[in-house]
């Protein structure tokens, strides 16, 4: 007979609702969906739509996937906070109901430091962390009783940063790895702010400074058509009838008839953006661990997905005689697995909550990484 102790986690910070199962830190499920626009970002109460849709079809994906029947869940993990309420209450509501039905504990989970225990199936032991995803942007290391932040962003994560310059491109939700493959295409430098402030890095500024120069190439291509427009009337000029809306080869195609200073094409934008914000975070997290005085960098959060970002930490670190480590894609992502991982972990340290007082525990839209007790090391 099977003993029964598998831990569940349920992943419901933002846009995806993952459902995960491990016992003894192996990973048996990892089912999740995601929540993505053609146009436009994150709306928080359509997510919450989303996963209120699509939680039980992932949930029993997830236990098919790990071949056990729902009796077998031994307790049940959720991601607590931070991050959007709707979305938080979504998953909350459904691990409640689940836990009184199966009578099973509740362990509550800090979605970013779940992105960090994860990566001890990397082999990381005592690592810094560069966590980089939608909403969060931090260099985590643990120090005296707590995750603690030795540097973060000073005003919006990274991964909502390069979704929004993806909005004004015209991509849509998420971008980062859209972003990712248009900015392969160009080795063309554009200088742009680098903003780094001690341990901390600023974005807003690098932001609008894009902005900026989107705008003025969609005005450069918009006088252009209307110059072409003149020409053809008069029968001046022959040329085929273009598209106005975000082409990007419309861009490109412009960019020689624009002056000097102006010359350059979305993805040269692209290509400079991530030279520039992945240097910052590079020299945050390399801080960090020349302070800490520790030997090993950990990458975690969605925005580690991008291969450049990883070159980079990747060379800091060789350079530094430091080991870098880095889970696969699908754990670097929002997930549930990180999620009955870590409560995995406290669930053996007695971390819990019994199915019968579950009317006192609630979501954390606004816990920080520093806010929580790590009793279970
Ligand atoms: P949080 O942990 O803050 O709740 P999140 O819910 O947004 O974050 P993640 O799934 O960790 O979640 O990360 C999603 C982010 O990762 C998105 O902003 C997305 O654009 C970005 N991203 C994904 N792949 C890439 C890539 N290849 N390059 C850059 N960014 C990427
Ligand atoms: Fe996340």
């Amino acid at each position: 007979m099977k003993d029964k102790k598998y831990i569940l986690g349920i992943e419901s910070t933002a846009h995806t609702f993952g459902v995960g199962i491990v016992k003894n830190g192996k990973i048996l499920a990892n089912t999740k969906e995601s929540y993505t626009t053609n146009h436009g970002g994150i709306v928080p109460l359509e997510a919450a739509k989303y996963h209120r849709e699509n939680k039980d079809k992932i949930y029993f994906r997830a236990l098919k996937e790990a071949g056990i029947e729902e009796r077998d869940i031994n307790a049940i993990a959720f991601s607590q906070g931070p991050g959007l309420a709707p979305c938080l209450l979504e998953g909350m509501n459904f691990v409640k109901s689940l836990a009184v039905k199966l009578k099973k504990p509740v362990i509550p989970v800090n979605h970013c430091i779940a992105h960090l225990e994860i990566g001890k199936i990397t082999g990381s032991k005592d690592p810094v962390m560069l966590y980089v995803s939608g909403a969060n942007t931090q260099v985590i290391a643990y120090a005296s009783g707590k995750y603690r932040i030795f540097g973060e962003t000073l005003d919006i994560g990274v991964g909502n940063f390069i979704d929004s310059f993806a909005r004004l491109t015209g991509i849509g939700f998420p971008g980062g790895a859209k972003i990712e493959e248009l900015a392969k295409k160009s080795k063309n430098y554009i200088e742009l702010p680098y903003t780094v402030k001690g341990m901390d890095i600023a974005l807003s500024g690098v932001l609008t400074n894009l902005k900026q120069k989107i705008e003025k190439m969609k005005l450069s291509n918009s006088h252009s058509q209307i110059d072409k427009k003149l020409l053809r009337k008069k029968g001046k000029l022959l040329i085929s009838k273009q598209k106005t809306d975000f082409p990007l080869t419309n861009f490109k195609k412009l960019s020689s008839e624009r002056s000097e200073r102006d010359n350059y094409t979305l993805a040269d934008l692209a290509f400079s953006m991530q030279e520039i914000v992945f240097a910052m975070l590079t020299e945050i997290a390399e801080r960090a661990l020349a302070h800490t005085g520790k030997n090993e960098l950990l990458l975690g959060g969605g925005v580690a997905c991008n291969s450049r970002l990883q070159e980079m930490c990747k060379i800091m670190c060789k350079e530094r005689g430091c080991k870098y480590f880095i889970p696969p894609n699908n754990l670097l992502t929002d997930n549930g697995t990180m999620i009955a991982f870590l409560g995995e972990i406290m669930f053996k340290k007695g971390i819990k909550i019994s199915h019968t007082q579950l009317d006192k525990l609630d979501i954390k839209p606004r816990q920080r990484t520093d806010d929580v007790d790590v009793k279970w090391r």
